[in-house]
């Protein structure tokens, strides 16, 4: 499964933007379907979705990362292996192509799971990751965003439901979750943020049970949306809780985890989730989210 941000997305639902958000999402399931008929690992598959979506400049995450408050991009990423919970995160990145990767070297080249700012992307320096120039990532639509943010004085999310007639709903932050073959889950959630953000605000995706999380004894997830909501309700690892301690499948336990958002904070976002026999599911309070998904190695499906 991929998700591509949750918000109110109307003025994109019926033109050729459309289009272009369901092809890149569809491009993506393709391409991880790929990586697991080859005898990938749902780790690798959820890297290199992750970081296809990185790649594409309609979604919030890489180059296409949304403006904080000083006109900066500062990222966060993470990535998850439900065999034995590792995960490594970033959080506060600029000039990295790719935070999901440096989040997947954090896993597997050093002793923590989350690294910031500056250390971060000294561990990038270490690990020989190249490093792109500010330009790269400065679209006018995330100039145009920022501004429009300043001017009501907010921040706003990627897809904002509360702006309707915005442009910026047209972004959205990305996700990626797998279960190989051998019945691996794995999770990666990659974003900019929130539009006009305050220096330095970290949001849910980097942050383990909140944006992301995957064990193998339950469920992957990856969460879109407001990351401060998320947080407060660690809504990844409420899901998985849901699964463990009452034995719900995917659309139960997604249903349950919505809920809770929604009652405990008035949660804006959006989940996806596969479960442990490979079952996928989705949930999301904002009015749409952008997200696809291959079940059981079926066909793909791909949905606003
Ligand atoms: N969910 C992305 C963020 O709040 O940063």
């Amino acid at each position: 499964m991929v998700h591509g941000g949750a918000g109110a997305l109307d003025n994109v639902s019926d033109d050729k933007t459309a289009v272009r958000y369901l092809e890149s999402i569809r491009n993506t399931l393709e391409h991880g379907r790929e990586i697991l008929r080859l005898g990938g690992s749902a780790l690798q598959a959820v890297e290199a979705c992750a970081s296809l979506l990185e790649d594409d400049p309609v979604f919030n995450a890489g180059c296409g990362s949304v403006l904080n408050e000083d006109g900066k991009v500062e990222m966060d990423a993470a990535i998850m292996d439900g065999r034995d919970l590792s995960a490594g995160a970033v959080a506060g990145v600029s000039n990295i192509a790719n935070p999901v990767q440096l989040a997947r070297l954090v896993m597997s080249e050093s002793e923590h799971v989350l690294l910031i700012a500056e250390g971060a992307m000294r561990f990038a320096d270490h690990c020989g990751m190249q490093h792109v120039p500010e330009h790269y990532f400065y679209t006018p639509d995330r100039v145009e965003q920022l501004k429009q943010a300043r001017l009501r004085h907010k921040v706003m999310l990627d897809h904002d439901d509360t702006e309707a007639d915005s442009e910026d709903q047209k972004y959205g932050t990305i996700g990626a979750i797998a279960r190989d073959p051998q019945g691996n889950l794995a999770a990666a959630t990659s974003t900019g943020g929130v539009v006009n953000k305050r220096m330095g605000r970290v949001g849910d995706s980097p942050i383990v049970g909140a944006g992301v999380y995957a064990d193998n004894e339950t469920c992957a997830v990856s969460a879109t949306g407001y990351g401060e909501d998320f947080m407060r309700t660690v809504i990844s690892k409420t899901i998985s809780d849901f699964m463990f301690m009452q034995g719900l499948p995917a659309v139960e336990a997604t249903a349950a985890g919505i809920e809770y958002l929604t009652r405990k904070v008035g949660g804006r976002g959006g989940v996806i989730v596969i479960d442990k026999d490979g079952s996928c599911a989705s949930g999301f309070t904002t009015k749409k989210m952008i997200h696809g998904w291959i079940e059981h190695g079926g066909e793909t499906v791909v949905r606003f």
